[in-house]
C-alpha cells in the first residue's frame, strides 16, 4: 500500500520522505540529479510514500532533477515544493508531468514574523494568497499539500482559519511545520488535536501532516507526539538531514512506531530492515560520514565494549537491546574489545581466531590488553592477535598448533 492509498486506512502514517530536498538544500548534502535518481530508487524500495524530489523552481538543475526522478521511478507519489506563486506552481507541473502519482507542496509563512519580515502583509492577506494559490494549484493537480510555515508559532485561530480555508479551496494534505524545532512534545500534540478538531468534521479525507525540524534536538519527539495529537502524515527525512539542525529522522521515528506499538497503535509502510542500506547510501553519495552513535543505523546502535554488557547480552539480547539488530539491516550484535571488556570476551575473541590461551599466560595476555587498550582503545583482531605474540614471546613458548602456524 503506498501513497494516497495509505490515507485510507485510519492508523496508517504516511511517510513523506523529504531527504531528497529539504534534506538536500542543507549545507553538506548538495544531490545531483544521479544520485537523487539512486537513493529515489533505495527509497521506494525502503517503501516511503512520498517522495519530495526537489523544489523545481529553485533552480533549472532542481527542475530537471524532479522530473528525471519523478519520470524513471514507479511506486511512490511524487512531489515538488513550491511557493504560493503562479510561476512556482507551474514550474512544478512541468517538473511532474511524466507522472501521475503526482503532488503539489506549496507553502507560505503564516506566523507574525514571516508575515512582517518576509512578505510585509496582513494576515488577511496571506490567507488570500494561501487560498488563491491551492485554488490555482487546483486546476493542475488533484493531490495538493498546504504547508503554513512556521505553524507553531502562528496563532493558533489563524492558523486553523488558513487550514480550513486551503482545504476548502482544495489542499488534500494540512501540514504544520515546525519550521524552526521550537515546539515541545506536550504542545505540539496539543495544537494536533485542536487543528483536528477544528479540520477532521469538515473535510474527513484531509491527512494532518507534521514536519518538525531538530535544533533543541526534539524533532523525533514531537513528531511522534503530533501522531498522538491526530497527524497521520510525517516528513522525515533519512539520517535526520535538513535545515540547520535537520528534520525528523526517517529511521528513528518509524522504528519508535514499531518498537512502542503499543504506545502508538499505528504503523507505516517501511520494510525496516533496509534502513541501514539507505542510510549508508545517503552517507555514500554526500560523503558525510554517519556519527557512531547515531540511533538505529550508527554502528554502535548494537555494538558492546563494555564487560558487563556483553557479558548479559551473551545470556540474553534483550539486557541491552530492544531492537533485533537484523530488523533495521545489521547482521547482528557486535563485540567490540577495549578497555571496557572482560577476561572472558578476550579470551573468546583468541579463541575465534585460533587462540587457545592457557591458563598460565592469560594474566599476561590480558594485562597486555588492558595497556594497548588504553594507549589505542578499540583493539583489532590483529592487535589482538600481536599482544598474544607478545605474551607468548615474554613467558612460554607458543603452542604446537600455533608454533606451525607462524
Ligand atoms: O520547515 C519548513 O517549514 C519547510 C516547509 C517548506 C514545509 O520545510
Ligand atoms: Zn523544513
Amino acid at each position: 500500500m503506498h501513497g494516497v492509498d495509505a490515507k485510507k486506512d485510519p492508523n496508517r502514517v504516511v511517510i513523506f520522505d523529504t531527504t531528497l530536498r529539504d534534506g538536500e538544500q542543507a549545507p553538506g548534502f548538495s544531490m545531483g540529479a544521479a544520485a537523487k535518481l539512486e537513493m529515489a530508487r533505495a527509497l521506494t524500495a525502503l517503501g516511503v510514500d512520498v517522495i519530495e524530489a526537489g523544489f523545481a523552481a529553485a533552480s533549472p538543475g532542481d527542475e530537471e532533477a524532479v522530473r528525471i526522478v519523478s519520470g524513471e521511478v514507479e511506486g511512490p507519489v511524487f512531489c515538488s515544493l513550491s511557493r504560493a506563486t503562479e510561476s512556482d506552481i507551474l514550474a512544478a507541473h512541468r517538473a511532474l508531468s511524466h507522472n501521475r502519482a503526482r503532488r503539489i507542496h506549496i507553502f507560505l509563512g503564516t506566523s507574525p514574523i514571516h508575515r512582517k519580515a518576509k512578505f510585509n502583509m496582513t494576515a488577511d492577506e496571506v490567507l488570500a494568497q494561501a487560498v488563491r494559490a491551492v485554488a490555482f494549484a487546483r486546476t493542475l493537480f488533484d493531490d495538493i499539500e498546504f504547508s503554513a510555515e512556521d505553524a507553531i508559532r502562528t496563532e493558533r485561530a489563524f492558523l486553523g482559519d488558513v487550514m480550513e480555508a486551503t482545504a476548502e479551496a482544495g489542499a488534500t494534505t494540512l501540514n504544520v511545520p515546525d519550521t524552526v524545532g521550537y515546539s515541545t512534545p506536550a504542545e505540539i500534540s496539543d495544537l494536533f488535536r485542536y487543528l483536528h478538531g477544528r479540520i477532521a468534521p469538515r473535510f474527513p479525507d484531509a491527512v494532518l501532516s507534521a514536519h518538525c525540524h531538530d535544533d533543541l534536538g526534539m524533532a523525533v519527539a514531537n513528531t511522534l507526539s503530533a501522531i498522538q495529537g491526530g497527524a497521520r502524515q510525517v516528513e522525515v527525512a533519512v539520517n535526520g538531514i535538513g535545515e540547520r539542525a535537520g528534520n525528523c529522522a526517517l529511521e528513528e521515528v518509524v522504528m519508535a512506531l514499531r518498537t512502542r506499538a503499543d504506545q502508538f497503535g499505528v504503523t507505516t509502510g517501511v520494510d525496516t530492515t533496509k534502513l541501514v542500506g539507505v542510510s549508508r547510501l545517503l552517507s555514500r553519495l554526500t560523503d558525510s560520514p554517519i556519527v557512531r552513535n547515531k540511533a538505529i543505523v550508527g554502528i554502535n546502535a548494537f555494538a558492546h565494549e563494555a564487560g558487563i554488557h556483553q557479558h548479559g547480552v551473551i545470556a540474553d539480547a534483550r539486557t541491552y537491546e530492544i531492537m533485533l539488530p537484523q530488523d533495521v539491516g545489521f547482521d547482528g550484535t557486535s563485540f567490540v574489545l577495549g578497555k571496557h571488556s572482560g577476561r572472558h570476551a578476550v579470551a573468546k575473541r583468541a579463541a575465534v581466531l585460533g587462540h587457545e590461551i592457557s591458563e598460565n599466560l592469560m594474566g599476561a595476555v590480558f594485562a597486555g590488553f588492558k595497556r594497548r587498550a588504553d594507549e589505542i582503545g578499540e583493539i583489532s583482531d590483529s592487535e589482538l592477535v600481536a599482544i598474544i605474540e607478545a605474551a607468548y614471546a615474554e613467558n612460554e613458548p607458543p603452542p604446537q598448533r600455533y608454533a606451525a602456524a607462524n
